[in-house]
């Protein structure tokens, strides 16, 4: 599994195009169209402040996306999503940590993120991964499900996260939902 930063949106790919949309599907309970979804981000070949990254398997096809922008100093995570049969073997949190290691420059206070209170799943990806809870929003999502705010310092002096050090991203990510 690679994880690479995607630069040239996927209107260039049509294969990456679909394997986003089909992504977004499976995993969203309000799924966006591709363009609205990467528009959210902000990211494009010229941006700065938008990341979007995607894990490729073995044969190249992508199997999970992660999204974030920065504002100022804080990176929000905007998706990590990967096709329900490639979980478990850790794309999730390749995903994470290339999203932290592509938006170090400028350095970043910290890490922000919503997620459902439900979702078991992601909340023990997020705390495995450092990040703390710092507020709840209630009934935040079209359901009624209330919203937990998640937050992980980062150490500035090392441009890193503070506790757990950053894997380096394969696949050319530079440096690498809600
Ligand atoms: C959440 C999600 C991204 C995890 O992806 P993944 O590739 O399966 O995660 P990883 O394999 O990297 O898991 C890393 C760690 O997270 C935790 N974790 C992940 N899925 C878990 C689950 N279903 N139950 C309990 N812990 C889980 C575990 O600690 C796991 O480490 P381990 O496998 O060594 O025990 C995936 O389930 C998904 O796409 N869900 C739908 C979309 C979503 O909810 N996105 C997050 C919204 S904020």
């Amino acid at each position: 599994m690679i994880v690479e930063r995607l630069t040239d949106l996927p209107a260039a790919d049509g294969a990456d195009a679909a394997a986003l949309a089909a992504l977004e599907t499976a995993t969203q309970l309000r799924p966006l169209p591709l363009p609205l979804l990467l528009a959210e981000t902000g990211a494009g070949p010229h941006a700065t402040d938008g990341v979007v990254l995607v894990a490729r398997g073995p044969d190249g096809t992508v199997v999970g996306m992660a999204s974030g922008r920065r504002m100022v100093d804080e990176l929000h995570v905007l998706r990590l999503a990967v096709d329900p049969a490639h979980r478990r073997r850790g794309v999730g949190a390749a995903l994470l940590a290339g999203l932290l290691a592509a938006a170090t420059d400028p350095p970043l206070r910290a890490v922000v993120l919503e997620v459902r209170a439900d979702n078991t799943a992601a909340r023990a990806l997020y705390a495995a991964a450092g990040f703390v809870a710092d507020g709840r929003r209630p009934r935040y999502y079209p359901d009624g499900e209330d919203a937990l705010l998640l937050r992980r310092p980062v150490d500035r002096s090392v441009h890193r996260p503070v506790d757990r050090p950053v894997a380096p991203a394969a696949g050319g990510a530079p440096g690498e939902g809600r």
